[in-house]
């Protein structure tokens, strides 16, 4: 039977957050598969040359290019940057995000705006700058499984995310036909700064599968959604279900 999965093979991925952590497994899963990728950081200068490198070794290009997604003018830049460097880009992951608490009760408009920044209105600058170069692309959001789950302990991060969700269906539309818009919601996969094994152990019988997820499953999902043909504006929880809960913890 014919492979309805697009090769990914001469194609060209942009991640951003890419140096480190679940980004840099992304970036090198698109690698392996043929993509070359620029990698995107904004302090981890060094983490994404490193990770430059060790993707060329695979076979493929990459290139790092800078940029702080909470700074608008800086975020224009990005997809230019890229495209000058690697040209047209035919895959965009917006992965590059911050983790803070805060509660209803303590959050700011300079809380929710750090955060809206980065989780909506960067996304939104780099979809529609993609979409503007008129070639069959694809874009992938990642959210977390809190847009399903209320988490008291992140209300600016939960707001911005849900914001993304919904701006990925908005996308899914407006960018239909050429860009294909999907997200991905992952549960408990890494250990947020500062906190280690010990914090995820506490969290391996949170969800319905009663384990932790490994960045490699998302990488896998990003995979999927990328060479696939046919799904737009879909959210992929990849969260051991925790969303089917109702409740975090
Ligand atoms: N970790 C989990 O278990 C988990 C759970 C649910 C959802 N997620 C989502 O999955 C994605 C990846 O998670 P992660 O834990 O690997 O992410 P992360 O480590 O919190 O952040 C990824 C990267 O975002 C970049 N970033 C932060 N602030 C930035 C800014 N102002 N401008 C540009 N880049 C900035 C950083 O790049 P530099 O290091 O270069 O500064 C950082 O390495 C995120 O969208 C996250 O919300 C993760």
């Amino acid at each position: 039977m014919e492979d309805v999965r697009s090769p990914l093979t001469g194609k060209t991925a942009l991640v951003t957050g890419a140096a480190k952590r679940i980004g840099r497994v992304i970036a090198l899963t698109l690698a392996r598969n043929g993509a070359h990728v620029v990698v995107h950081y904004h302090q981890s200068a060094q983490e994404a040359l490193e990770l430059c490198s060790e993707i060329q070794r695979l076979g493929v290009s990459a290139w790092p290019v800078p940029g702080d997604l909470m700074d608008a003018q800086q975020a224009e830049k990005i997809l230019p940057d890229a495209v000058a460097k690697a040209g047209p880009i035919d895959i965009l992951v917006n992965n590059g995000s911050i983790f803070e608490k805060d509660t209803l009760w303590e959050a700011t408009e300079e809380s929710i705006g750090k955060n809206v920044r980065i989780h909506a209105v960067a996304p939104l600058i780099l979809a529609r700058q993609l979409a503007r170069q008129e070639r069959a692309a694809h874009i992938v959001n990642l959210l977390d499984t809190r847009v399903a789950v209320y988490d008291r302990e992140h209300a600016s991060y939960d707001l911005s995310k849900s914001m993304l969700l919904t701006l990925t269906r908005m996308l899914a539309l407006e960018l239909a036909p050429k860009v294909a818009v999907n997200a991905i919601a992952p549960g408990s996969i890494l250990p947020p700064p500062g906190q280690g094994q010990a914090y995820m152990a506490k969290l391996t019988y949170t969800n319905p599968l009663n384990r932790i997820g490994d960045p490699e499953e998302i990488a896998e999902t990003v995979l999927y959604l990328v060479r696939s043909r046919f799904v737009t504006g879909q959210i992929v929880y990849v969260d051991g279900g925790m969303h089917l809960k109702g409740h975090l913890y």
